[in-house]
Formats: C-alpha cells, sequence, structure tokens
C-alpha cells in the first residue's frame, strides 16, 4: 500500500510574513492528521524559515527546483547538496512552468533529478501535456517522453522517486483533469516506468496536480493510482490547504 503524499507548491508567493503565518497554520493543522505524508514547497529565501518553523513536526518542506551543477561558479543557482544541508527532503523538478518559462528540457529535467538523487533527496518529475496536445490526442505521446527521460537515470534508485502528473491545461486555470483521466494517465505513467526498467514502479508515488481543491480532492485522491496531490494556489490558503490534507487522510 503506497503512502499519501500532499505537496504545497507556493510558487513566488508572499513574503516572511505570510510564509511565517502559513507554516505555523500547516505545522498545527498537520498535527492531528494521521495516515498522509505533508511538505511544503517555499521560494528559496524561506527555506531556512522552513526548516526553522517546521523542525520537530510531521511537515517536510522541499525545494521547488535546484541548479543542475554540483557547485562553482553559478551564479543564482542553487544546488542540491546545499538543499540537503538544509534538512529539505523533497525538490521538484521538471515543473511546467520551469520548462515552458525557463527553457528546461527533458536532459535538464533529467540531470537535475540525478543531482537531487546523489544528495539523498527525492526528486518529485512533473510530467504533462498542454491542452493542444491533449487536443490533438497525443497526451500519451507526450508522457511517454517525458516519463522515458527519466527511466534510465531511475532504473537503479527509483524507489525514492516521485512523479506528479500535472497537465499544463489544469494549471492555475481553475480546469481540473477528471478522476478518470488522472487515473488513466497515473496508469499509463505508471506501466510506462514499469516498461522502462524502474522495477519500483509499482511503489512510487504518483501525485496529480492541476488546479487541486478541498471540493475535488476527495474523487481525485480515491482513485487506485492517485497517491496524494502537488497543491499550487491552494495550499497558499491555509484552510484549503488543510481540507485538502484532510482529504487525503480520511483515504486511510
Ligand atoms: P495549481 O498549481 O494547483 O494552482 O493549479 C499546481 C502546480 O502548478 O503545481
Amino acid at each position: 500500500m503506497r503512502a499519501k503524499l500532499v505537496l504545497g507548491n507556493w510558487k513566488m508567493n508572499g513574503g516572511v510574513a505570510s510564509a511565517e503565518a502559513l507554516l505555523a497554520a500547516v505545522r498545527e493543522g498537520a498535527a492531528g492528521l494521521a495516515g498522509v505524508q505533508v511538505g511544503v514547497c517555499p521560494p528559496f529565501p524561506y527555506l531556512g524559515l522552513a526548516a526553522a518553523r517546521l523542525s520537530g513536526s510531521r511537515v517536510t518542506w522541499g525545494a521547488q527546483d535546484v541548479c543542475e551543477h554540483d557547485d562553482g561558479a553559478f551564479t543564482g543557482g542553487v544546488s542540491a547538496r546545499m538543499l540537503a544541508d538544509l534538512g529539505c527532503t523533497h525538490v521538484l523538478v521538471g515543473h511546467s512552468e520551469r520548462r515552458t518559462l525557463f527553457g528546461d528540457t527533458d536532459e535538464v529535467v533529467v540531470r537535475k533529478a540525478a543531482r537531487v538523487l546523489a544528495a539523498g533527496l527525492v526528486p518529485v518529475v512533473c510530467v504533462g501535456e498542454t491542452r493542444t496536445e491533449r487536443e490533438s490526442g497525443a497526451t500519451e505521446a507526450v508522457l511517454a517522453r517525458q516519463v522515458d527521460a527519466v527511466c534510465a537515470m531511475l532504473a537503479p534508485a527509483g524507489e525514492r522517486c516521485v512523479l506528479a502528473y500535472e497537465p499544463v491545461w489544469a494549471i492555475g486555470t481553475g480546469l481540473t483533469a477528471t478522476p478518470q483521466q488522472a487515473q488513466d494517465a497515473h496508469a499509463f505513467i505508471r506501466s510506462r516506468l514499469a516498461a522502462g526498467g524502474v522495477a519500483a514502479a509499482p511503489r512510487l508515488q504518483l501525485l496529480y496536480g492541476g488546479s487541486v481543491k478541498p471540493s475535488n480532492a476527495a474523487e481525485l485522491f480515491s482513485r487506485p493510482d492517485v497517491d496524494g496531490g502537488l497543491i499550487g494556489g491552494a495550499s497558499l490558503v491555509a484552510a484549503d490547504f488543510l481540507a485538502i490534507l484532510g482529504a487525503a487522510a480520511h483515504r486511510g
């Protein structure tokens, strides 16, 4: 049985005061929940704050991106080793905003995920199709390309990886994949990982992301291959994020 995992992706939002308030609310609200792993991914400047405020709680914290290099002259870069030093557990790689706005290719995504694994952290590799790709029937071909890219790297260490299916057309749009669309994509991703030599595929947590809200979380999480969620906008509102955590926890 795979444990449920819900991660909040704060993106580039908030300031010190709102980060303090959100960390405190999530820490307190998550304390009473069983059966769900919880994490938040604040912007880089607030990771130290997360480390301090979440210490000793059941809430972990992660980063939204990482440099593909280890150390050296990479101005502005943050290495996986630095994140590990700080106590991060998860690192998002290949989020569609990084792919489309910052030019992260499949090759860059693989290099970043490899750094994350080498640092002893869990990469959360994000995949997903655009609206045009879905409408032209190319969803599986796109997912296959993105998943195949990471298979070779994951095959020996796949146990420590999470994949997030985030259809680009559902991110921040209010449009959510139906539970069946999510389940179909997750089942496809899992079978593709297995076919690519990732023996741990049946045990990997696959998260759904894209306009998850308190009103649709329980139904999405009830599908057999949906092991939790990567939550954007709703993770910035403590009550909404806690309600989504509750939906995952109740599924037991
Ligand atoms: P959303 O974002 O929940 O605001 O759609 C999800 C994500 O981008 O991770």
